[in-house]
């Protein structure tokens, strides 16, 4: 770690958090959601209890730490807090204080002091934000392999390439001015700057406009971060798994990172994005990956990734119904009248939307109502298509069971989009998304 890192997070620990907030707010960032870890990275089967071993490398003010230690402490299982700098500590172990989380171990040492320290493996290792700041970032990744467990798990965000050339031109401007300035006299010439940007600057158009500034402005650590940051590095689509590939590892699915709209799962399927059939056809003929770094372009909204890794490939399987012994759960949960409304808005095009912004149109047949109400996470897939093929579509006249699984393919499809469902054993992890709630519009 080159001194200039180590300085720039002694002074400017990130993100900005206030430990006398712990008492009015829980963050809750989308990547360490373990219903979410349990469906992509462990097919659903993963018991999480006392032997469950987190690790937050580079952890920086705390969040991840304290949403896995938030969600491991009735269980017993632990995280372990590993972050060079102590300013960034002092912030995280106040937060973890504030909410007497007591299943958290801190360690001052960086990745590669860690790695050689050779501590016992983990189930789950959250890496966000700080690869891509190492010198040799492949290493770094390496190292975080050579302390996960054989069928362990990483969740990883590092920049995104093209959704961050913004902020690539924005530093190619500044850069001559940066030569002897301190770290806090550039920061105040990048303030002075960003105070007065022309209504064209890219800044203001990735971040969605002035709003974004504004926040910026409020926030110096962020500014330092994002337009100062000494040691930096990007990656595209296909960058990420060369990456990934590059420690033996496999991505096992891109997933969703708050602060920045753009990156949930949905953005990385190209039928979200492209409507003309005739490229669509096309694009789906081509390898995944090169389908998801299409959205990547095409979208233009990607300034970061945020994705699992595992050590066996598990791509192909987590968009899949899931297996027949799986249950598949209401992960954002309906509201109240969910199921009234589908039923009487039964043969009319209606609206599920999750309050934050993602929807799906349908229109139900009159049974949509009685086949969703089934999802209930304890009766698994092989007893959901007996269900469907003997008491909601017994009065078709041909091969039930494939219409049957056809149909709840196409249900999951629908329902899996925006992870509004998950899937786990019978009575196994299903802690539902605490933010978000199912309802139904009539369009
Ligand atoms: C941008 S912050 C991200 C913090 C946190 N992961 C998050 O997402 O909120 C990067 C963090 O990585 C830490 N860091 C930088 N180099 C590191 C290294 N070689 N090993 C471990 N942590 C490192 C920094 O001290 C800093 O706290």
């Amino acid at each position: 770690m080159s001194q200039k890192v180590r300085e720039l997070y002694e002074q400017f620990p990130y993100p900005l958090r206030d430990p006398g907030q712990e008492k009015d707010r829980l963050l809750m960032p989308p990547i360490d959601t373990l219903s979410r870890v349990n469906h992509y990275c462990f097919g659903g089967t993963k018991e999480f209890d006392a032997t469950f071993r987190a690790l937050v490398a580079g952890g920086g003010t705390g969040d991840s730490m304290i949403w896995l230690a938030e969600q491991l402490r009735d269980v017993g299982g632990s995280v372990t807090y590993l972050e060079p700098s102590a300013a960034s500590t002092k912030v995280a172990r106040a937060r973890a204080e504030a909410r007497g989380l007591s299943n958290v171990t801190y360690v001052n040492q960086t990745i590669s002091e860690f790695a050689r320290s050779k501590p016992e493996p983990f189930d789950y290792i959250n890496c966000a934000g700080v690869l891509h700041h190492l010198e040799d970032p492949e290493e770094g990744l390496r190292d975080l392999t050579s302390v996960l467990k054989a069928d362990g798990a990483m969740g990883i965000m590092v920049y995104g390439e093209h959704g961050r050339l913004a902020v690539t031109e924005w530093r190619k401007m500044i850069e001559p001015l940066l030569e002897g300035k301190d770290l806090q006299q550039q920061l105040a010439m990048t303030r002075t700057l960003l105070s007065a940007l022309p209504e064209d600057n890219m800044l203001l158009k990735m971040g969605g406009g002035p709003g974004f500034i504004k926040g910026l402005l409020e926030n110096d650590p962020e500014i330092v971060d994002l337009l100062l940051h000494p040691v930096e590095c990007a990656y595209d689509v296909h960058g990420v798994y060369d990456f990934a590939s590059s420690a033996g590892l496999h991505v096992a699915a891109f997933t969703g990172f708050f602060g920045f709209g753009g990156t949930g799962k949905a953005h990385y399927k190209i039928d979200n994005l492209v409507r003309d059939p005739a490229i669509l056809r096309e694009l789906v003929a081509k390898p995944l990956r090169d389908q998801q770094a299409f959205c990547e372009r095409f979208s233009g909204a990607m300034p970061l990734h945020a994705f699992y890794l595992t050590r066996e490939d598990k791509s192909q399987t987590a968009e899949m119904l899931p297996d027949a012994e799986l249950a598949p759960y209401f992960f954002v949960p309906p509201n109240k009248t969910f199921f009234d409304d589908l039923v009487a808005l039964a043969g009319q095009p209606v609206l599920i939307e999750d309050g934050s912004g993602n929807a799906v149109d349908l229109t139900g047949g009159p049974d949509l109502a009685r086949l969703l109400a089934v999802f209930d996470g304890k009766k698994t897939v092989a007893e959901l298509v007996a269900i469907l093929r003997d008491e909601i579509l017994d009065t078709q006249p041909i091969d039930m069971n494939s219409i049957a699984i056809n149909t709840l393919g196409a249900v999951w499809a629908l329902f899996h989009k925006f992870d509004w469902m998950l899937s786990s054993k019978p009575g196994g992890w299903q802690k539902t998304d605490g933010e978000r709630t199912l309802s139904v519009r009539k369009i």
